[in-house]
């Protein structure tokens, strides 16, 4: 698909991956509308980006968690863009410890984050794509929605989900000329990981949040006839 003038929602744009891609998109010529919850680095971006790229940048500071948030920003973004054409499904957090260790408040907003927020977002971007009967949905979900691991149980299930909502949305809509990927990958050097204490050794030797731009920037640009249906990405220098 050709990018230039397409418009693309990116969740969780603020910093880390979706940051990343928003800059990719923005290169090729896309014009954005930015989701996150702290809207000042919703506006240096967007001042950044435009100043740079000459593309139209709108942004919603909205909690994707929250479904009435949500409606507002994209319906809002989608007035301002005049369509969507490709949703990066980025938002998402991650905590980790025993399921026993985790409150249940900290287990169930991972879960009402990473799992009803993609939901949410998708519920109110959808329609304007089987309008157009056109569009690309990406996912970022996580080699954790592949295998768990002990202090995952949020974080995975939360991921395991992203997962079978993307195959399942795809098989409702590929026949309506919207595609719809999930992305898996591994360790991204981000604050989520350093968060989560995950950074081990060199840093520059990691994943990065660009290396995963490129593959995003990859799947848009294939002929509209194909997607790619889910993706790992994974590091050759694993700690
Ligand atoms: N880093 C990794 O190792 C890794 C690996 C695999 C998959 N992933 C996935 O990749 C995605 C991005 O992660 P990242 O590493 O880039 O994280 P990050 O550096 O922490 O950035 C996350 C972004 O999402 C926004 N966000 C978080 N919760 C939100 C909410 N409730 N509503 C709206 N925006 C929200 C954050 O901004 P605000 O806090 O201002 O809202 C921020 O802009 C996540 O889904 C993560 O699970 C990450």
């Amino acid at each position: 698909m050709e990018l230039k003038n397409r418009s693309a929602i990116i969740t969780g744009a603020g910093k880390g991956i979706g940051k990343a891609i928003a800059t990719a998109l923005a290169e090729e010529g896309v014009n954005l509308g930015l989701v996150a919850r702290t809207r000042s680095d919703l506006e240096s971006l967007q001042a950044s980006l435009a100043s740079t790229y000459g593309v139209k940048v709108f942004i919603a500071s909205a909690d994707i968690a929250v479904k009435s948030e949500v409606d507002q920003a994209v319906s809002t973004l989608k007035e301002n863009l005049g369509s969507i054409d490709i949703l990066i499904n980025n938002a998402g957090i991650g905590t980790f410890g025993t399921l026993l260790d985790m409150d249940h408040e900290q287990w169930e907003s991972i879960i009402q984050t990473n799992v009803l927020g993609t939901y949410y977002v998708t519920r109110a971007a959808l329609p304007t794509m089987l309008e157009q009967s056109s569009g690309s949905i990406i996912n970022i979900a996580s080699s954790a929605g592949e295998r768990g691991f002990a202090t995952g149980s949020a974080y995975c299930a939360s991921k395991f989900a992203v997962i079978g909502m993307t195959e399942a949305l795809m098989q409702e809509v590929r026949k309506s000329n919207i595609r719809v990927t999930v992305l898996t990958p591994s360790t991204v050097n981000t604050e989520l990981a350093s968060n989560a204490g995950l950074k081990i050794g060199d840093e520059d030797r990691m994943m990065q949040a660009e290396d995963l731009a490129e593959l995003v920037l990859a799947a848009l640009k294939l002929p509209d006839r194909v997607f790619i249906k889910s993706a790992g990405i994974w590091t050759t220098n694993p700690q």
